[in-house]
């Protein structure tokens, strides 16, 4: 029986039918195959901005998350039933992809959700655009470590670009080829 239902288990691809799935055999299914990526609303965005405000020491605004609604960027979270676990954004313009925010609830990291967040980044932004970029703190090891394991590679440097307790603080910049 075990083996029958882990096949049919191989099968189910579509979020709602794991979660149909999940409500038969309810031991069957990871909490990992439960957890959906989909569109922000502006109604997550007060999830958010808690996970915003937790995660960073100069977080961003809303007003900056409802511009980057305005300016019709990917902007997608990753739920668990109503829970906001974590969130990205991503803008597209003339074959480049660039990601401007990819976040995780601080409770949540190390779970394998902001790969899962990245792939599907990645996923998203492939056919539509050749590079990839981003910038982050040289400070910020795990989000490196993240990067680099997906084949990012470091393209340059922009002096002082962010906020720091010290004044600013340099970005690393990362590229990934996607085509
Ligand atoms: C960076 C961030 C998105 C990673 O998300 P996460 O869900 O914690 O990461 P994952 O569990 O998917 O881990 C993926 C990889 O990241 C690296 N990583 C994650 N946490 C790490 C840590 N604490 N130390 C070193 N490497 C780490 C590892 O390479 C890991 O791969 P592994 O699990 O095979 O070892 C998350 O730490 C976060 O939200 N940080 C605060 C916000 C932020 O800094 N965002 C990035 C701005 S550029």
């Amino acid at each position: 029986m075990r083996v029958m239902l882990e096949k049919i288990k191989d099968f189910v691809v579509y979020d709602a039918d794991k979660e149909f799935y999940a409500k038969l055999f309810p031991d069957s299914v990871g909490r990992k195959d439960l957890m959906r990526l989909r569109r922000m609303r502006s109604s997550d965005l007060a999830q958010v901005i808690a996970i915003e405000k937790a995660s960073y020491q100069f977080p961003w605004e809303e007003d900056i998350f409802r511009d980057c609604f305005k300016a019709n960027y990917n902007c997608w979270v990753c739920e668990e039933e109503d829970t906001v676990l974590g969130y990205s954004i991503l803008a597209m313009a003339v074959g480049e992809a660039h990601i401007l925010n990819i976040c995780v609830a601080p409770a949540e990291q190390g779970q394998g959700i902001g790969r899962k967040m990245l792939e599907h980044l990645i996923e998203t932004a492939r056919g539509r655009a050749e590079t990839m970029f981003l910038e982050v703190r040289p400070s910020n090891t795990a989000a490196i470590a993240l990067y680099q394991d997906m084949g990012f590679n470091e393209i340059g440097v922009r002096k002082g670009y962010y906020q720091s307790e010290n004044g600013r603080e340099d970005a690393i910049m990362l590229a990934l080829q996607i085509f």
